[in-house]
């Protein structure tokens, strides 16, 4: 192993959940005149059509026109990606099938259980007849205990330790003391190889010896290619036995899974719950990367601080409708091929001021579209503003027609030339139109001059929910061109 495997080996070996400490902070927004954000981001949206339920084919979308006229295809179809998965882990619990030496099954069950745990004191330790299949390299291994550990008590949770061919030498072993959990780790050849982490106690200072608490420990490493086969293991004991690693306390549900899980899974593993994201919940991270990119919900990112190396929990095919609206501008919703569709988002809150709103396409834009408002949580939605190629042919409106009230609606007609792919649409509840546009300015009201002594137009920025209804396609030639696309949709407000 060289130098570069084993410090990578370091950093990239193990994450540990304590899962009793758990918090889910609620934030509260403080008193401060709120900054237009985006509205929409992480919102719940649905679609009245999405493809990829069964594959289908398409023809892509490019900023060339020439895009339009030959058909590079491309496959539509929803899944998770190929390592993810979505099947809940299935643990082996290793003191079901096992040697008990010197331990005894007499201790208090842990919170929440009503089976007596493990007492170890003295020389004592669990020897599991079953182990999983494990492959360190990928996709790694978890042990969850629950552990009672005796004040000052230095203890092995788990070591492993072989004699025969092809694995000899190779040692493992799960230390903890004072909660500062120790992984050691030695491949048939070189040195061991220490992880420390100090997490455990840095986490919090509720953790005390002589109380229950669940400890998750998951090992992943690219670096190294042995595998546990069941022979060798100890519960309790360094392999061999050697006091000085005893563990004395209290043990129960001592578990073992063929897979490093992904943080959520460790918090499934606890309450039951896999905690749910924004896009596709179902599909689980990999184990190389267990965690969930907070700003882009569809990646997943090492546990490892300032690691930028990200995968997408679906595959590429996968199109759904929060692709708008994930804060990631190079993925994309993608209708089937279809004559219409609406969209619906709920901004979560009533009282909400808009003051944009902004569609990116994939593809070019629909023939007609009507953007609606609801200030009910969407019980009622009314038009809020109309564009089309043709507002006439479409509405029944003018093309640029007048507002003469500060809540008039009107339709806007396309600005020409449209484009193939990544055309932007944008309607301004309060601010006016570029200059030399033809589309008219929205006025204040009588005797006012500014959105705040207008109570008409303050009532016309308000909204609860956005509907966005598409009609017909514009310049597509070849059939499977009939799709809508949004590689974003912004609401801008506060
Ligand atoms: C045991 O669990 C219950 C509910 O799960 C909780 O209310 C209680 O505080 C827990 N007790 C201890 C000692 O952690
Ligand atoms: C192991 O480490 C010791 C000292 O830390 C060193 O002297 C020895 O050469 C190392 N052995 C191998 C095989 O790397
Ligand atoms: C949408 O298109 C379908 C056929 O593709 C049609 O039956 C339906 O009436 C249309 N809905 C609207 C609102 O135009
Ligand atoms: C809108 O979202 C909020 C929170 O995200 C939820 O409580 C509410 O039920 C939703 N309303 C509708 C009509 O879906
Ligand atoms: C969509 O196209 C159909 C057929 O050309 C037409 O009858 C209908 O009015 C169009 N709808 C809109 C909203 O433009």
């Amino acid at each position: 192993m060289g130098l570069n495997t084993r410090w990578k080996f370091q950093r990239k070996l193990m994450y540990v959940f304590i899962l009793l400490v758990w918090h889910l902070s609620s934030t509260h927004s403080a008193g401060y005149f709120p900054k237009l954000v985006d509205l929409a981001v992480l919102k719940p949206i649905t679609s009245t059509s999405t493809c990829g339920e069964t594959s289908s084919k398409y023809c892509q979308s490019l900023s060339r026109a020439t895009s339009l006229q030959t058909c590079v295809e491309k496959t539509c179809k929803f899944d998770c990606c190929t390592n993810c998965g979505s099947a809940r882990p299935v643990p082996i619990d290793l003191a079901q099938s096992s040697n008990k030496v010197r331990v005894t099954q007499d201790g208090d069950p842990r919170n929440g259980s009503i089976v007596r745990s493990f007492r170890f004191q003295g020389d004592s330790y669990i020897q599991p007849l079953r182990m999983p299949t494990i492959n360190y390299v990928d996709p790694g291994f978890t042990i969850s205990v629950w552990i009672k550990q005796k004040q000052g008590n230095k203890g092995t949770i788990i070591s492993k330790d072989e004699s025969i061919a092809p694995n000899f030498a190779n040692v493992l072993q799960l230390v903890i003391q004072d909660y500062n959990l120790k992984f050691y780790y030695r491949p048939a050849t070189g040195n061991a190889s220490v992880a420390s982490y100090t997490l455990l106690q840095s986490q919090s200072e509720k953790l005390q010896p002589d109380e229950w608490h669940l400890i998750t420990v998951a090992v992943i490493n690219k670096g190294l290619s042995y595998y546990i086969d069941g022979s060798g293991v100890r519960i309790g004991q360094k392999y061999g036995g050697d006091a000085e690693w005893q563990y004395e306390g209290l043990m129960q549900d001592i578990l073992i899974y063929n897979k490093a899980l992904t943080n959520r899974e460790a918090i499934e593993a606890f309450t039951g719950v896999l905690p749910s994201v924004y896009v596709a919940s179902h599909c689980r991270c990999p184990p190389t990367h267990p965690k969930i990119n907070v700003a882009e919900p569809a990646k997943c990112l090492k546990n490892v601080e300032g690691d930028l190396d990200t995968v997408s929990r679906l595959k590429d095919t996968a199109h759904p409708i929060e692709f708008a609206t994930d804060g990631d501008t190079l993925s994309f919703w993608l209708s089937e091929i279809t004559q219409n569709a609406t969209i619906d988002i709920n901004l979560s809150y009533t009282g909400l001021q808009v003051f944009y709103v902004v569609l990116t396409f994939y593809g070019p834009v629909p023939g007609a579209l009507k953007i609606q408002r609801s200030l009910d949580n969407g019980h009622t939605f009314q038009p809020w503003q109309y564009f089309a190629e043709d507002c006439k042919t479409s509405f029944n409106l003018d093309n640029n027609g007048p507002l003469n009230w500060p809540d008039s609606v009107n339709c806007v007609q396309y600005v020409k030339p449209l484009l193939s792919s990544s055309g932007v649409l944008t309607f301004q509840t309060e601010y006016p139109p570029p200059s030399g546009s033809n589309i008219p300015v929205r006025p204040f009201n009588q005797d006012c001059s500014n959105l705040y002594c207008s109570t008409r137009l303050l009532q016309f920025l308000k909204a609860t929910h956005v509907k966005f209804d598409f009609y017909n396609h514009t310049l597509v030639q070849n059939p499977r061109h009939r799709y809508f696309g949004l590689q974003r949709i912004l609401v801008t407000g506060r």
